[in-house]
């Protein structure tokens, strides 16, 4: 997470463009300072995403218990002619690209002639994910172009070039992340900087048994524990603070009266910590909550698509309904 280097870096010719340093890190200190003089202390997880932590979230994406990626990947691998959008000439944006796995599946459905003249903006607040992303699509596929954006999604969606038709594709149920209220302040934002024309696949991680959703977020070889903890080594590289990894313990539940799952770093002691300039105390089994993963109903398909102005165009799920990927028009 670069909130501090120039703006614009070339490699491989790949133009990646970084805006985090237009937020900076004192905004980024004051922040994550506050959330922990909160109660719940909390902080977000945007700041699971260092090189380490992107590496660690794909080792997530290929755990037997994690099912949202291998659903979500089945479903758009098996879109082919049914999606209602034309490739050519298309800008697509994805936001919170990760690895892009997901996208290179939506590209091997695309005739080459088609991929040629198509420009690709994966959008991340990782910048290692981005380059080591694209420099592996660019090996794999001949599009027009790849240009990395590298912002906070949730502030600078505007940032965003608007360089002709687009489509937005929001994967992983990353919305999901959002509480209800900036779940609406987002789509909002969405809505309002998409153009008529542009459209939106959005993947959304459904209800389902809570035994299936408990044991994704507590893998057996502990690699979201380790995900989770990492956040306080992101910490303390951005705010010069001191946690321990090891004072801590991951903690994740699912949460029935708000549909979500919840993790939390447990605190396995009384434990002092020196944010830069001040000090907090933290009790033994006191929690940081670190993120929501929101689970959805059919009502929310349609609550966001109102939230943002847009149209559900085509729904497309697996056939146990745990994942819905809705693709969304503006009119
Ligand atoms: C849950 S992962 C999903 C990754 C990928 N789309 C997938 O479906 O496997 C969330 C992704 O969004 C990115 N991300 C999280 N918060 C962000 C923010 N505020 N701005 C930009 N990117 C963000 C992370 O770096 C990460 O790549």
């Amino acid at each position: 997470m670069n909130y501090t280097h120039k703006k614009k870096v070339d490699k491989q010719n790949i133009e990646l463009i970084n805006y985090l340093p237009n937020i900076g890190i004192s905004s980024v200190v004051k922040e994550i300072t506050e959330g922990l003089n909160t109660t719940p202390k909390t902080i977000s997880p945007k700041f699971f995403y260092d090189g380490k932590g992107s590496d660690l979230f794909e080792q997530i994406t290929h755990l037997k218990e994690y099912y949202p990626t291998r659903t979500e990947k089945k479903i758009i691998s098996s879109l082919g002619e049914k999606l209602d959008v034309s490739f050519e000439n298309l800008n697509v944006i994805e936001l919170g690209s990760g690895d892009s796995s997901k996208i290179s599946l939506l590209f091997n459905q695309i005739s080459a002639d088609e991929l040629k003249t198509v420009t690709y903006f994966p959008v991340d607040i990782s910048q290692s994910a981005i380059e080591k992303s694209a420099s592996e699509l660019i090996q794999q596929f001949t599009l027009k172009n790849i240009t990395g954006i590298i912002v906070d999604f949730f502030h600078q969606l505007k940032l965003i070039p608007k360089p002709g038709r687009r489509l937005f594709c929001f994967f992983g149920s990353t919305i999901g992340n959002f509480d209800t209220s900036q779940a609406r302040d987002f789509m909002k934002q969405l809505g309002s900087t998409m153009q008529r024309g542009d459209s939106l696949l959005l993947g959304m991680d459904m209800v389902k048994d809570i035994s299936v959703l408990e044991s994704a977020y507590n893998d057996k070889k502990g690699i979201t524990a380790e995900f989770n903890k990492n956040i306080l080594n992101v910490v303390n590289n951005l705010i010069d603070s001191d946690f321990s990894t090891s004072d801590f313990k991951h903690y994740a539940f699912f949460n029935g009266k708000k549909n979500r799952i919840e993790m939390h770093l447990k605190a396995l002691k009384d434990v002092e910590v020196n944010l830069g300039s001040e000090k907090i105390h933290i009790s033994k089994g006191e929690t940081i909550h670190t993120e929501n993963s929101c689970k959805f109903n059919l009502d929310d398909i349609e609550k966001f698509g109102m939230w943002a102005g847009l149209k559900t165009a085509q729904v497309f799920n697996d056939p146990n309904k745990w994942f819905s990927l809705v693709y969304y028009r503006k009119n």
